[in-house]
């Protein structure tokens, strides 16, 4: 077996784990058919996989141990491939639009910079801890895949240096960026995700995008539940909150405008209904860098649950080189939090 990240590093494992099987079903939202070389690769280190399979379950028949395990990996599942189809319509949509320098951070097992139609002349930088990259590395190395775009990766650890390490691999402060915070957020303290923010926003001129989770009541009921099932109680202990629910809120207040959309009207939308029985309120969020002369906020949809998928696309300005906020400058509002506290409405 080849050496497996550790730690926080293990949810990208879980995560690698269920996108191989979501790519499985007929109906599937997506084709991530480099997630089984990943988790064949770190074989019983998957943390659900070998857990399940230890219970006598394999999470996808149905069957249940005590302690309710099958039927919240089946939520957690169901959350994180709707959030994979999310993601993949907003890099997507920001491409189409022109965007050809993307961020995708704590990029773990993430495989968009080989299975996504880049535009030609796309520039796609991955960031993740140094161990969760060798370990990528390795097993791509072993595939011999190719990417379709120029893919940049930066090992680095994103409550440290990782701007500085990310402009010396390369990346352009001047160009418009599409900015990815997908299962990240939750795994930081607040200050830190608060500085992350921070951080991406300095990186970020108008027209920059900027796509991420805010998984505040992911932290409630389900959080207790988590911690009473045996293979997922690790994963509770590794959350520290991020901005619970602040981040909206944050972004508005510091020269972004665009809307969250809760998770259930985007997984009713892809026709992948959440359990009653443990329903999950998670937002997503899809924002815009605006110039100084635009209205900032991020607003909270209140549309009918689309047919499709794609919801959640900001309007605003098309893509391009613009002026505004300065780049790798403090000049802001100020790193400080939301001021409605529930991170809805601000505009
Ligand atoms: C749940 S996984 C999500 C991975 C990927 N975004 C995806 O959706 O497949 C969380 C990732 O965050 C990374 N991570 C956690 N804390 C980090 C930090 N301080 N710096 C860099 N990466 C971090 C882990 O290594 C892991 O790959």
């Amino acid at each position: 077996m080849d050496e497996v990240p550790q730690g926080v590093g293990r949810t990208a494992l879980a995560t690698a784990w269920i996108r191989a099987e979501a790519s499985c079903r007929p109906d599937r939202l997506f084709d991530d058919w480099l997630a089984r070389s990943f988790v064949d690769a770190a074989g019983d280190a998957v943390p659900i996989h070998g857990a399940l399979r230890a219970d006598g379950t394999d999470g996808t028949d149905g069957a249940d141990g005590a302690d309710g395990t099958a039927d919240l990996v089946e939520t957690m599942s169901t959350y994180m491939v709707v959030r994979t189809r999310f993601f993949d319509d907003e890099l997507t949509a920001a491409a189409a639009a022109g965007c050809r320098q993307v961020v995708i951070l704590a990029a773990g097992l993430d495989s968009r910079a080989f299975r996504l139609p880049w535009p030609p002349g796309t520039r796609l930088f991955e960031l993740d801890q140094p161990a969760m990259m060798s370990f990528k590395e390795r097993v791509l190395a072993g595939t011999g895949v190719r990417p379709r775009c120029e893919r940049h990766v930066v090992p680095a650890d994103l409550t440290e240096d990782w701007a500085d390490r990310l402009l010396q691999a390369g990346f352009r402060p001047t160009e418009p960026t599409a900015w990815l915070a997908e299962g990240i957020l939750v795994y930081l303290a607040e200050d830190q995700a608060e500085r992350l923010l921070a951080e991406i926003t300095d990186l970020s001129v108008p027209s920059s995008r900027f796509a991420l989770e805010d998984a505040r009541n992911l932290a409630g009921g389900m959080l207790d539940q988590i911690r009473r099932s045996s293979p997922m109680g690790q994963f509770a202990d590794l959350w520290k909150g991020g901005l619970e629910g602040e981040s909206p809120a944050w972004l508005g207040a510091h020269g972004w405008r665009g809307r969250e959309t809760p998770f259930t009207r985007i997984a009713a939308g892809m026709d992948r209904p959440v359990s009653a029985a443990l329903p999950i309120e998670g937002y997503f969020v899809t924002a815009r860098r605006a110039g100084s002369w635009e209205e900032t906020g991020v607003t909270r949809a209140t549309a009918p649950a689309a047919a499709g998928v794609g919801l959640g696309a900001a309007p605003g300005p098309g893509v391009g080189p613009g002026v505004g906020p300065g780049v790798g400058t403090r000049s802001g509002p100020g790193h400080v939090r939301g001021s409605n506290g529930h991170g809805g409405d601000i505009s």
